[in-house]
């Protein structure tokens, strides 16, 4: 065996290596446990004694020359590629997420109302017959139970639904807080509907309820203008039709002038100017009476507002369902 002839293969083949890649295959090759060094010392061992020992004390001095080489060699590497690393390259951006713009402006929206001395509550989304329909004035067999919006109702069980509007907060809260009341209650609501445009089968609403010895449509009136004055961070007109709810006596539509065209006439509110965004009304007398208090004492106002619409006004956006769409080209501008 000629060792001095390995030896130069082996320094031939290891000045050749160019990147960690082959020395690590240098290294398999010659040092690894099938590699060619363990294959000498099996060739060895029918030598005589005086020979192994000669020729493996050769070999073992080598193999740590190359160790040592190799060791030199791997910080080298490791030191190029560090070097081809440009630090002063700006960072590559992380996308983070952000809230749901209907978060966002729910979050707006109760801040408002909690500088103006509203408590900010929250009812169940899955609710009683009683709480959605009997608390409110609307006992089985009134048409308002099959009356366009409040008929569009998922029925859960015999007994529960889901939620139709936030309404069911009010005698909800009328009987836990009692009088007086100055509170809103966000959250989802569910209905039957056909979607378009204007309607989801589930959006936002903010119940706003107002309970004390004085209250009247002018107080009501006043609250939501300065709401909107807050919310638009601009002076809104708003106008109150006459309405019907049965557990608001008077009841009023409320329209505010649309802020997508300044109320000169666009698709988002129908050529109209004026867009609808929310029911409201002096609480009724029975209502007062099934949260439990004196319907003589306690006098008050309720409402009942869209998120969603809200924020369509906010942002000009001209669909309600681009927020359940999942488009994220759509979030991304929030
Ligand atoms: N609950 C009514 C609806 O969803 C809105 C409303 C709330 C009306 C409170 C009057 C008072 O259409």
């Amino acid at each position: 065996m000629d060792i001095s002839k390995i030896k130069n293969t082996i320094k031939k083949e290891f000045e050749e290596i160019k990147n960690s890649k082959e020395l690590r295959d240098f290294s398999k090759k010659y040092l690894g446990k099938q590699g060619e060094i363990r294959k000498i010392f099996g060739e060895i061992k029918d030598m005589t004694l005086e020979e192994k020992k000669v020729i493996g004390q050769e070999i073992n001095s080598f193999v740590k020359e190359i160790e040592v080489e190799i060791n030199k060699i791997e910080k080298t590497l490791k030191q190029d590629s560090l070097e081809k690393i440009d630090s002063s390259l700006p960072p590559i951006e992380i996308e983070t997420g952000h809230l749901h713009p209907l978060t966002q402006v729910r979050r707006e929206i109760e801040n408002i109302f909690q500088l103006m001395g509203f408590s900010v509550l929250e009812g169940p989304e899955v609710e009683d017959l009683w709480h959605n329909f009997d608390s409110l004035n609307i006992p089985e067999g009134h048409p308002a139970r099959d009356a366009l919006s409040l008929g569009k109702t998922f029925y859960l069980r015999k007994n529960l639904v889901l939620r139709s509007h936030t309404s069911p907060a009010q005698t909800r809260y009328m009987k836990k807080l009692g009088a007086p009341l100055r509170i809103v209650i966000p959250g989802r609501v569910y209905r039957y509907e056909r979607t378009d445009a204007s309607h989801e089968t589930n959006f936002y609403q903010i119940e706003g309820l107002m309970l004390d010895e004085n209250i009247s449509v002018a107080n009501l009136k006043g609250v939501l203008e300065r709401f909107l004055q807050e919310f638009f961070k601009k002076k809104i007109k708003i106008r109150l039709r006459p309405s019907y709810f049965p557990f608001t006596e008077p009841s009023f539509e409320i329209d505010m002038s649309c802020a997508v065209c300044s109320g000169n006439g666009c698709s988002a509110c129908k050529k109209t100017g004026w867009v609808e965004i929310l029911g409201a009304g002096m609480v009724h007398p029975n209502v007062v009476e099934n949260g439990g208090l004196d319907p003589e004492k306690w006098k008050g106002f309720a409402f009942g507002m869209s998120i969603d619409r809200l924020t369509m006004m906010k942002y000009k956006i001209n669909d309600i369902r681009w927020f359940h769409s999942g488009n994220l080209k759509f979030l991304k501008q929030f």
